[in-house]
Formats: structure tokens, sequence, C-alpha cells
């Protein structure tokens, strides 16, 4: 199955740790107020999308023992031996389930990670983990309810984008999740500081728990690698390549990676949202105009994994540039 990302090369961009991110911070439960409300937080979604890519999300509704439980699974099943969490390791990225610890990209050799389906849930939750026997459960309590949330953010986002909220609503209700689940050591001497290449994620949003420090995003402005530091009970949010894909480019997919915490572990869960898996994704008819005049070719997840497959070692691969019309 399953990578859900492409790497860019940005390495040499530089840290700006001194100046910490433009972060908003959006109270979920105000999409629920009244209509002025609403449209006050729809109106501070988009331009958070449009301007950075990426935002936080508090009062979201999902409860700490949820959240909790599934960190714990996500811890044990690290803590597992090798040879148990090695069963499912596998080259073929089409598998439900995957484990590695390092990746073909060469840099992001510190990171353990599974990852598998998780929408339909009565579909994929017979294929993960049994051990720890809290797993399923715990994850797939996550699952759901981080779902449940990606697809209110979305209908908010289409709204902001004038598509109305209900725009291809079948397609998202039937579109696919998938969890990447990923264990980084604490950085110690000798260990090179990147956990995770920079890349960008398919799908239309990524919503991302951190259990601490480790997140960095390219802020745009500046073109310099930021920190992002995680609000507790909050969950990070950053918009992929599909999103870019369907505004026909309004709002702009976000490169990030992950560094090593100097003082612990860190757990990431990731889910990122898209639609099923042959689905194609393209432009919104309504945003091409002869001004913005169409500028990516349709694509559907299963593209993605065909393009992943065949540039499997190619570092500096990049699926939404490979969409990209001539001349766009
Ligand atoms: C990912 C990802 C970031 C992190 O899994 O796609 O970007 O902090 N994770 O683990
Ligand atoms: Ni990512």
């Amino acid at each position: 199955m399953s990578d859900d990302s492409r790497t860019v090369p940005q390495e040499q961009l530089p840290s700006d740790d001194l100046h910490p991110p433009p972060m908003p911070v959006i109270n979920m439960g105000h999409l629920n107020l009244d209509p002025a409300t609403r449209a006050r937080v729809v109106e501070d979604i988009t331009k958070a999308c449009r301007d950075l890519g990426y935002f936080q999300i508090i009062n979201h509704g999902i409860s700490q023992s949820v959240m909790d439980g599934a960190v714990e699974a996500a811890s044990d099943f690290f803590k597992l031996p090798s040879e148990t969490k090695e069963e499912f390791a596998s080259d073929d990225l089409r598998r439900p389930v995957r484990y590695d610890t390092s990746s073909k990209d060469g840099i992001s050799m510190s990171r353990a990670y599974l990852k598998h389906y998780a929408h339909p849930l009565g579909e994929w939750m017979q294929y993960w983990p049994e051990n720890p026997p809290i797993y399923r459960e715990c994850m797939g309590n996550f699952a759901i309810e981080v779902r449940r949330v990606a697809l209110q953010l979305m209908e908010a986002i289409l709204e902001g984008l004038g598509l109305g909220k209900d725009y291809q609503h079948e397609k998202f209700e039937q579109g696919l999740q998938l969890m990447s689940v990923n264990c980084y050591p604490k950085e110690s001497e000798g260990d090179t500081a990147i956990g995770l290449a920079p890349h960008s994620d398919y799908g239309f949003l990524t919503i991302l728990f951190t259990s601490c420090r480790g997140l960095e995003v390219v802020d745009r402005n500046s073109n310099s690698w930021k920190v992002v530091q995680p609000l507790p009970h909050a969950l990070h949010v950053h918009v992929g390549d599909h999103m870019e894909v369907l505004s026909n480019g309004k709002i702009k997919t976000v490169v990030h990676r992950a560094v090593l915490n100097p003082e612990e572990a860190r757990i990431s869960m990731a889910s990122i949202n898209g639609f099923a898996m042959h689905e194609k994704v393209s432009c919104a008819r309504e945003l091409v105009n002869e001004q913005n005049p169409e500028k990516y070719n349709a694509s559907s997840f299963n593209d993605f994994l065909d393009y992943l497959t065949s540039n499997l070692e190619n570092k500096h691969r990049n699926f939404l540039e490979s969409l990209r019309m001539q001349g766009a």
C-alpha cells in the first residue's frame, strides 16, 4: 500500500527556530454555533489554508482518553520485539498494513512506522496488529474521531472556496483514510537529526497528533524551516497535494519534515484523508476560468501508488509536479 508522501529536497533551507511560525488556532466548536460565527471560522480556516497551509485545532471533540489510548496503543506496538513488528514489513506499497524502520530516501533512517488504512474500518481493521491487544480498539476509536474532524474541516474549506459545503459530498464520505503511526527515537549524538525527510502529503488534509516537538514546516514567506509547537490537546492540520489540485492552486500543499527531539522519544499519528483508491481528483470546474486555467491533471490514490512504486529510488520524486500541466 500506502506511502502517503512525496519527498522534496529542501535540506538546504535555513532553520529559523528563533521566530516561531504564525500559528492560527481554530476553535472547532465554533463551527456549530450560529451562522455568523460559523462564517467567521470558515473564513479563518480558509485564510490559514491560503496563506500558510497549516493551523492547529482545539475543541475538536476528541476526548483526552481517546487520544491517550491511541498513543498508548502506538507506543506499545513499537515496544514489541522486532520479529513481531517485522511480520508487517513489506516492500509492497499496496499492502493494507506496512511496518518499516527506514526509508528508501536514505534520510529518514531513524523513524519506525506503521501505516494502515482506517476507512471503512470494517474493511481494514481485520489486518491491523492484534498485539498489543488494545491496538485495534484504541487506534480504531481515534481513527473514527479524527476522520469526523477531517470531514468537518473539509466542509468548511469547500464552503470557504465558494464550492459549497456539500461539494462532492459522497466522494468525501466514501474517501480513504490512511493512518501513518510514527515512532522517533530521542536525538542522540551521532544520529542525524532528521527523523523524516521533507515531503508533502498525499490527500486533501492531514490531521496530525504529535506527542511533543519535532514537526517542522516550510514557512512560505521566509522560505525557512519553522518548528511547530504543539498546544496541549490540540491537533495540527496541514493541507496536502490533492487540496492544491482541487482548488486549482488557490491552496498550496505544505512541505514538512520531522526532526528528532533532544529530550524525548516521540510518537506521532497522522490521518491522511483522500478520495477512494480509484477516484480521480481534478481541479474544481468552478475554480477554472480564463485568468485561472486548469493547472493539474486528474489523479487518484492508485495513480499515486503507481508513481511511487516506479520512482522508489528517486530522491527528487515529486508527485504534484508530475501532475502539473504543460505551461501551467
Ligand atoms: C507523515 C508526517 C510528521 C511527524 O507521517 O506524513 O509528516 O511529525 N509525519 O511525524
Ligand atoms: Ni507528512
